[in-house]
């Protein structure tokens, strides 16, 4: 993990509370402590408690080195991120969560919709990467509408929605799905999808609210994410080849889907 800032710094008060699902690693890791460095509060929802203190102890880690470098992070000695359980592939779970979050009293300036699995072989997937956050951000909306100017939801989804990718109702549904015709490929794009028509259908119904609705591809990035696909020699060698290449490698990997 790591790499380079490339976004203005900006001070951002305590008082400022965000949400990074699956802050524990890779984008979310690098997002929920780049924002906490800048002031705010940072929620990380994970589903492994052990996962996630280590990814807040190896943030306070990142904090004093980048320290020593720069003068322009917050002063104080350690950063404000906090843990929250979430499992993501779990509608209870992910309740739990809400309801945890609504009786702690507390505002929410922003949420950022990153926890995701790619191509793994179960049916989970959709859940996992659209459903879970859908039902986040219907419960979690009306706190953020009250809680002052500048809010903001983004979406971490993938260019991977524009390619060969299409919208099926009776298989969001799930009623086309058996465990033999499940492709991986298709169902990830499709997450990615609906995530996608998810923000555009709630922009266009709160757009003059304080709430902003954001979708992003995050470009290729290292991260944990290989894990899905640690089967499938061509995609990992791509994967890997991509280390050098970046952009391009994504350009790649897409014209073969
Ligand atoms: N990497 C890329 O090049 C790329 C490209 C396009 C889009 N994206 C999108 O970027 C987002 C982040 O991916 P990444 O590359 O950072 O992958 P990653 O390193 O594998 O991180 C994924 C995060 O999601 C969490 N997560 C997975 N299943 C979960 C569940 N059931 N409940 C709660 N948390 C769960 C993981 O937690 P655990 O550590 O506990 O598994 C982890 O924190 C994903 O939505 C992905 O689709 C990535």
């Amino acid at each position: 993990m790591g790499g380079k800032q490339s976004f203005p710094i900006v001070k951002l008060d305590r008082e400022k509370i965000v949400i990074v699902t699956g802050g524990n690693t890779g984008i979310g890791y690098e997002t929920a402590k780049w924002i906490a460095m800048m002031g705010a509060t940072v929620i990380i929802a994970c589903r492994s408690e052990e996962r996630a203190k280590a990814a807040i102890e190896k943030m306070n880690e990142d904090f004093k080195k980048e320290k020593e470098k720069r003068k322009d992070l917050i002063e104080d000695e350690t950063l404000a991120v906090e843990f929250m359980k979430v499992d993501m592939a779990s509608l209870k779970s992910v309740m739990a969560f809400i309801n945890e979050f609504k009786e702690s009293g507390r505002k929410l300036h922003s949420l950022v919709c990153n926890a995701g699995i790619g191509w793994v072989p179960q049916y989970k997937l959709p859940l996992t990467n659209y459903l879970s956050h859908f039902l986040i951000i219907a419960h979690l909306l009306p706190i953020m509408m009250k809680s002052g100017e500048d809010c903001r939801i983004v979406s971490v989804s993938s260019s991977g929605h524009t390619y060969s990718c299409d919208f099926d109702l009776e298989n969001i549904q799930g009623k086309k799905y058996t465990p033999e015709t499940f492709d991986r490929f298709l169902y990830y794009r499709r997450s990615k999808l609906y995530q996608v028509m998810h923000m555009f259908s709630l922009n266009r119904r709160i757009k003059n609210s304080n709430v902003t609705v954001n979708s992003l591809h995050p470009g290729f990035v290292q991260s944990e994410f290989t894990r899905a696909f640690e089967d499938q020699g061509r995609y990992m060698f791509l994967w890997k080849f991509g280390k050098s290449f970046g952009k391009l490698i994504d350009m790649s990997c897409v014209s073969l889907r």
